[in-house]
């Protein structure tokens, strides 16, 4: 039997008897339903907040909640009508109600009456001859509200429609849910419809241009500052330009390996619109903060070849980045010299190596990690600064330089006039227990070159073998190393033909400059 059939008999059967019914007047007092209702327990109540499909329907889900004591008057009533306390500023005249159950139309259509010993202008919405009984939990009951002429003042919403208790957000509809026989009654707030949060989130991505030597990976202390930041920022100038933020979102930041992501919540679009000349803005201060131009004019050496994507919109996962609330991007929104920044050094600066070799980062399978790490020296006045060799697939493995197969020796771009301030060298192939030591060993005067020779090293004694400076601690690794470029050093590793030597920079990080002993 479907929900129409079932209504619709129940209202056949008892609709001639209790039509007419006398309200139980005694119990009559100046409040919603003004007869006596609530007090006992009944088995129908309406839990949840109404929901709004945002064309004039509102819903509730019916729950139905069997009572404890099975002899209680009420244990077996049924659901008969619910009547709404309607707010008497509500033009019913002109406002039309329709309501489902199920999406079935009820047997009856909802009216609007004045209710009997209420106080002058009460009204209330009845909604009767429902036919709903002890099987109908989950039911989910709607009305749909609508203009009975175009641009009549009706009542199209529950801000509208309803006479919310005192206290109540607007929109609150109290309803008085009652049984066939008038005896079972009680009195429902239904919470008003809220929309989900509409998150709002900031995105930063580095993404790798052609220049890009070294993969990236966002480490969680800079997912930790940026996300802050963007949080920060967002928050602080929302309480500046009075944007109400939805209190039901704490805001958040997460990254993966190569996006920031931050989101927050207005509470309504009109709040986010105030927000809107700012996003195109921060995004640039984003922008730079990420890429340290905010300090320097230089980017992070961890960017070398990076450009910022740097976006504001809905939730997503980057570069799927719905519209959302307020909307941004860099790389349109900054101005035209800055949006297509690429990270890294200037290379025309770098005349470095003296000798004729192909210095193409990947032409041979040796490389070096992006990090230089610091270590106490041999003496108390001097300081160890490593590089990694890392074994690399080489771009092309079958050309020349690609199949090399040997690392012979290793040169470092380094200032001449400091000769003095290198106190020695130090290597460790890969499996050896202690760093070997060797007196510095410079090219030329003019050349600017260290030179580590006779490394012969195999891939094996390559990857993850250490080659180190130690600097008397009265020079810095970036004042030694040419050009001065971000404590960046830049080494390149030759073949026995000498013809191959590709050259690659590699950085202190100023957060993280000293290894654990272990990783020596
Ligand atoms: C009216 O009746 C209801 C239900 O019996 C009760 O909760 C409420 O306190 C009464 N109000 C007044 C003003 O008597
Ligand atoms: C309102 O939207 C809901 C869900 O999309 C739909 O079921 C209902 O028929 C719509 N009502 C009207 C009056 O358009
Ligand atoms: C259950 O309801 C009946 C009828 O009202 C009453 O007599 C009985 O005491 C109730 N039992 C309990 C356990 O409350
Ligand atoms: C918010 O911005 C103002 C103006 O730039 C600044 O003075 C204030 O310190 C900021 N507050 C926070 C919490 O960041
Ligand atoms: C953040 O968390 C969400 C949900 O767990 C995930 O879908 C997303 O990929 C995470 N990271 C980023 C950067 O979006
Ligand atoms: C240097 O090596 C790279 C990678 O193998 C190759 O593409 C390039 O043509 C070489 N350059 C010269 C000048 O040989
Ligand atoms: C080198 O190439 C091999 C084969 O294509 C691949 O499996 C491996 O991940 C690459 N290694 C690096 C460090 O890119």
């Amino acid at each position: 039997m479907t929900k129409m059939k079932h209504a619709a008999v129940t209202a056949l059967l008892i609709a001639a008897a209790f039509v007419a019914a006398p309200l139980p007047s005694a119990a009559q007092n100046g409040t919603f339903p003004f007869f006596k209702c609530g007090g006992t327990p009944t088995p129908y109540s309406f839990p949840g907040s109404s929901a709004s499909y945002r064309n004039g329907t509102f819903c509730s889900t019916l729950a139905v909640t069997p009572l404890k004591n099975a002899s209680d008057p009420c244990a077996k009533a049924d659901l008969r009508k619910i009547e709404v306390n309607i707010n008497p500023a509500c033009d019913v005249k002109n406002t039309i109600v329709k309501a489902t159950i199920n999406g079935v139309p009820t047997a009856v259509s909802p009216s609007f009456f004045v209710p009997a010993g209420a106080p002058e202008g009460s009204v209330a919405l009845r909604l009767t001859q429902l036919g709903l009984g002890l099987g109908n939990d989950g039911d989910n009951i709607c009305i749909t509200l609508s203009a009975k002429t175009p641009g009549a003042n009706a009542c199209t919403n529950l801000e509208s429609l309803c006479q919310a208790p005192p206290g109540a957000a607007l929109g609150t509809c109290v309803a008085a849910l009652v049984d066939t026989t008038l005896r079972c009654c009680a009195i429902n707030e239904v919470s008003p419809v809220r929309p989900p949060p509409r998150l709002t989130c900031g995105y930063i991505h580095p993404r790798p241009t052609a220049t890009a030597i070294f993969p990236l990976t966002i480490e969680r202390r800079r997912c930790n500052a940026l996300g802050t930041r963007m949080i920060n920022d967002a928050l602080n100038q929302s309480s500046l330009v009075g944007a109400v933020m939805d209190d039901r979102v704490k805001p958040f930041y997460n990254c993966s390996n190569n996006v920031i992501r931050a989101c927050w919540a207005f509470n309504s679009p009109a709040d986010g619109a105030k927000l809107q000349a700012w996003a195109k803005e921060v995004v640039v201060k984003w922008h730079d903060y990420a890429s340290g131009l905010d300090q320097s004019n230089l980017c992070r050496p961890w960017l070398s070849g990076y450009q910022l994507d740097v976006v504001i919109g809905g939730v997503g996962t980057f570069p799927d980045v719905p519209l959302g609330d307020i909307n941004a991007d860099f790389t349109q929104d900054a101005p035209a010299d800055e949006a297509n920044t690429v990270c890294g050094p200037d290379m025309s600066k770098v005349d470095y190596p003296k000798c004729i070799c192909n210095t193409t980062v990947f032409a041979t399978r040796f490389g070096v990690d992006p990090w230089i790490y610091m270590y106490p020296g041999r003496k108390r006045t001097t300081t160890l600064y490593c590089f990694t060799v890392l074994v690399v697939n080489a771009s092309d493995p079958t050309s020349p330089c690609g199949r090399t197969d040997k690392l012979f020796k290793a040169e470092i771009w380094g200032d001449d006039k400091q000769r003095q301030k290198l106190k020695g060298i130090a290597v460790k192939p890969a499996g050896a227990k202690i760093l070997t030591y060797r007196s510095p060993s410079w090219g030329g005067p003019t050349e600017q070159t260290i030179k580590v020779s006779q490394l012969n090293w195999t891939p094996q004694q390559a990857h993850g073998a250490q080659v180190c400076l130690e600097l008397d601690s009265t020079t810095d690794i970036n004042s030694f190393c040419l050009y001065n470029f971000a404590k960046t050093c830049w080494i390149n590793f030759f073949d026995e033909s000498l013809a191959c030597c590709p050259l690659y920079p590699s950085n202190v990080d100023p957060n993280n400059p000293y290894l654990p002993a272990s990783g020596r």
